[in-house]
């Protein structure tokens, strides 16, 4: 598969997809859309890869955003007649069952800070920046910033960062929960790296049950929740890599994963 507006590689069992916009800082037109849309149909499809990470391209930004350059002329009923935005989430983020992992190298603003927070968890590089800008647009966040952005970092900063617009640095992300980890600019890519390869190392269905029942958490009551959880619990008590991973425990040994 050959995409034109980013690159995809393999290592191992992780996945790395890059942003390649850097004359554009990455934005994010309908072309990067399709694209990572196959590119990540087929890391879901390939059970050798188990972890992804995503980044973008040159020093200066992850993605500046939705591409205004496309949206610019565009008429109001193509927006609504394409339902533009919505296959983000519903061809790539529920489309993925395997962990990704954001390593956010620059400028993450609109549909860029919303791209990172698709991810299951971000990493960011000290030099990022964060913000839901689209307000001086004269429109609103579009691919889950208000939602996902509410529920990352509480109600007060998600309104400061829409209403102000501004830009919030890697530190204050990091203490508002936005991102798990912040690393020197020069770290980034092998922190994100080590991190993903430390997942795909793990047992391939206990995986993506630990993503799933997190991901129930910010869909549903706590009792709902906690019922999900012990039932994802008790199914994956059925899998030889649990006898596997106990066994082991118990003779002081290695597990070695079946993935099933
Ligand atoms: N769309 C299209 N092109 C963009 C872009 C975007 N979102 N962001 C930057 N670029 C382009 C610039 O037009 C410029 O191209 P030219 O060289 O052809 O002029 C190039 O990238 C470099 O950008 P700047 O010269 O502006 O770089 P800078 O260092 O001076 O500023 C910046 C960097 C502060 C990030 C600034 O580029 C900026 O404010 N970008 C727009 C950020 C934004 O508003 N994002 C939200 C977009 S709307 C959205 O995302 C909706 C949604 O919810 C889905």
């Amino acid at each position: 598969m050959s995409f034109e507006t980013i690159l995809v590689e393999r290592k191992g069992a992780v996945t790395l997809f890059t942003l390649n916009r850097p004359q554009a800082l990455n934005a994010l037109n309908s072309q990067v859309m399709e694209e990572l849309i196959a590119a990540f149909a087929a890391f879901e499809a390939d059970s050798g890869q188990l972890c992804g990470v995503i980044t973008g391209s040159g020093e200066k930004a992850f993605a500046a955003g939705a591409d205004i350059k496309e949206m610019a002329l565009k008429p109001a009923a193509e927006f609504f007649a394409e339902d533009m935005f919505a296959p983000w989430t519903s061809r790539l983020v529920k489309a993925t069952r395997k962990p990704w992992i954001a390593a956010v190298n620059g400028f993450a603003l609109g549909g860029g800070c919303e791209l990172a927070m698709m991810a299951d968890f971000i990493i960011a590089s000290e030099s990022a920046k964060f913000g839901q800008p689209e307000i001086r647009l004269g429109i609103a966040p579009g691919m889950g910033g208000s939602q996902r952005l509410a529920r990352a970092v509480g109600k007060a900063k998600a309104m400061d960062l829409c209403l102000t617009g501004r830009m919030m640095d890697a530190a204050e992300a990091e203490r508002a929960g936005l991102v798990s980890r912040v690393v020197p600019p020069g770290e980034l890519m092998a922190e994100a790296l080590k991190a993903a390869e430390a997942i795909a190392a793990m047992p391939p269905l206990a995986i993506l049950a630990n993503k799933e029942m997190v991901n129930i958490a910010f869909e549903t009551t706590l009792d709902q929740g906690l019922l999900a959880e012990r039932r994802l619990f008790q199914v994956l008590t059925a899998t030889q890599d649990k006898a596997e991973g106990m066994a082991a425990f118990v003779e002081k040994r290695p597990p070695v994963w079946l993935g099933r």
